[in-house]
């Protein structure tokens, strides 16, 4: 069993309202969508409960979805075929990937909604941008979203119980987050994540899993994507804002003089 096999099952109350249909999910993204060409290839490949993939296939992309969780790869396929959406739904971690799908495949992965600090440290991330880098075509795009680690570092260790319950298929829960802020950067930090569902008879069903993480900052990242072969081309990172989006682009293969 991965992380997040036991919150697959509960994931959606922890979607916001606005990302929860996939036609909206995909739709935050409408920019760099419009980079695409037709028909275009595309990777998710932290996909979740896959809202995002599904949204991506609506749009007529060629989509496939992998996640380390084999429970959120089964929810990914569940949500397409409710939907009616042609995704191919995959197991793998993001070292795995390579193992699965040629280099130089997609025209676009997508790594978003606060994934990559699951990646164990530097060594751990240097290995799953390489990978990414790997599978996009050259001229192809990672885009990628992140939690602004240097906010969260500096509130420190806290517990976060949400304001109100979050109703999902008719059911009330409330979302509990405890950040375990460890002293070093490098340091492997905690976030324990609990959803306590209400039922009609009053009763409360608790779901909790605790997700190792490993913060990055900002620029620690784009040095990282660079050495992966990746070049920032946009980042909203703002150190006020809660998250940030990078695109970066694979370097087009040297032409070399003959
Ligand atoms: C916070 S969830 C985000 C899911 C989805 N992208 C979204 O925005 O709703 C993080 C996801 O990353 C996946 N994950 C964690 N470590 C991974 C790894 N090493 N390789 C691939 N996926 C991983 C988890 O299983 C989980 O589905």
């Amino acid at each position: 069993m991965t992380d997040y096999d036991v919150l697959a099952e509960v994931y959606e109350w922890l979607i916001s309202d606005a990302k929860l249909p996939p036609a909206e999910f995909a739709a935050s993204f409408d920019d760099v969508l419009s980079l695409l060409p037709p028909n275009a290839h595309v990777l998710d490949c932290s996909c979740g409960t896959g809202q995002l993939a599904v949204g991506l296939a609506g749009r007529g992309l060629r989509v496939v979805a992998t996640d380390a969780s084999e429970a959120m790869v089964r929810r990914t396929a569940e949500l397409s075929e409710e939907f009616g959406a042609s995704v191919q739904a995959v197991r793998a971690n993001w070292e795995e990937l390579p193992d699965h799908f040629e280099d130089d495949t997609f025209d676009m992965v997508f790594c978003v909604g606060n994934s990559l600090h699951h990646a164990a440290g530097a060594t751990g991330r240097a290995a799953a941008l390489e990978s990414m880098s790997r599978l996009l075509r050259p001229g192809g795009r990672l885009v990628l979203t992140s939690r602004t680690w240097e906010l969260v570092r500096a509130r420190g260790s806290r517990l976060d119980i949400r304001d109100r319950l979050v109703r999902r298929n008719g059911r009330d829960a409330l979302v509990i987050y405890r950040w375990e802020i460890a002293p070093q950067w490098e340091d492997e930090h905690h976030i324990e994540i609990a959803i306590a569902q209400v039922d009609a008879t009053g009763s409360v069903r608790v779901r909790s899993e605790l997700l190792s993480c490993w913060p990055y900052r900002h620029d620690q990242l784009e040095a990282e994507l660079h050495q992966a072969g990746l070049r920032t081309e946009m980042s909203t990172f703002d150190l006020e804002a809660e998250n940030y989006m990078v695109v970066a682009s694979k370097a087009q293969t040297p032409v070399r003089p003959t």
